[in-house]
């Protein structure tokens, strides 16, 4: 884990297609705004049915179509350690919030919650809906949603505790 002043994991069933898709979408915006020193971003999920596999071939693809790069990353667990080494632990539904919620020792170090909660459009949606049965559309709608509330989330982040961008240098 990188020695970033704030930390957050994304976290579904698989982590093959929902909360990769949520950690390129973050790490992406946070590398726009220069803040990967301040920010570090990972993923997990809460069963092991996909430990150390690479992401839903439809998840790569609908990411490279929007520019994100799925590919190099691999499944794995959530550990109780996680719960002391992020300050955000964020679910995609409330199925995975509550498996979170009992794996959780008593005091964690993160803030437990649904990624949709940071959303800014006004959508009665509060779920990222589990995409893996259905057709590339939802995969879409996986994107669709991780991009609005990402960047709600970096907005918060940033309103919480103002980041600092790294001093520029010659021609940046
Ligand atoms: P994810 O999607 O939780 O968004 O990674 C799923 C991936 C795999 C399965 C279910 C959901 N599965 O049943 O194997």
């Amino acid at each position: 884990m990188s020695a970033a002043p704030l930390s957050v994991l994304m976290v579904c069933l698989g982590n093959i297609c929902r909360s990769p898709t949520a950690e390129a979408v973050l790490r992406q915006l946070v590398q726009q705004q220069r803040l990967a020193a301040q920010i570090a971003v990972d993923s997990a999920g809460t069963s092991d049915w996909h430990v150390g596999e690479a992401p839903d071939q439809r998840s790569i693809a609908a990411g490279q179509r929007r520019g994100y790069d799925l590919s190099v990353l691999r499944a794995r667990q959530v550990q109780a350690s996680d719960f002391h080494r992020f300050d955000y632990i964020l679910a995609m539904d409330a199925q995975n919030l509550l498996a979170l919620q009992r794996l959780s020792p008593p005091a964690p170090r993160a803030k437990l919650a649904l990624l949709l909660d940071y959303s800014q459009r006004s959508s009665e949606l509060r779920e990222v809906p589990d995409p893996y049965s259905h057709n590339s559309a939802a995969f879409e709608q996986v994107l669709d949603l991780c991009e609005d509330a990402c960047a709600g989330l970096l907005q918060h982040l940033q309103q919480l505790q103002p980041l600092s961008l790294p001093v520029s240098t010659s021609n940046d």
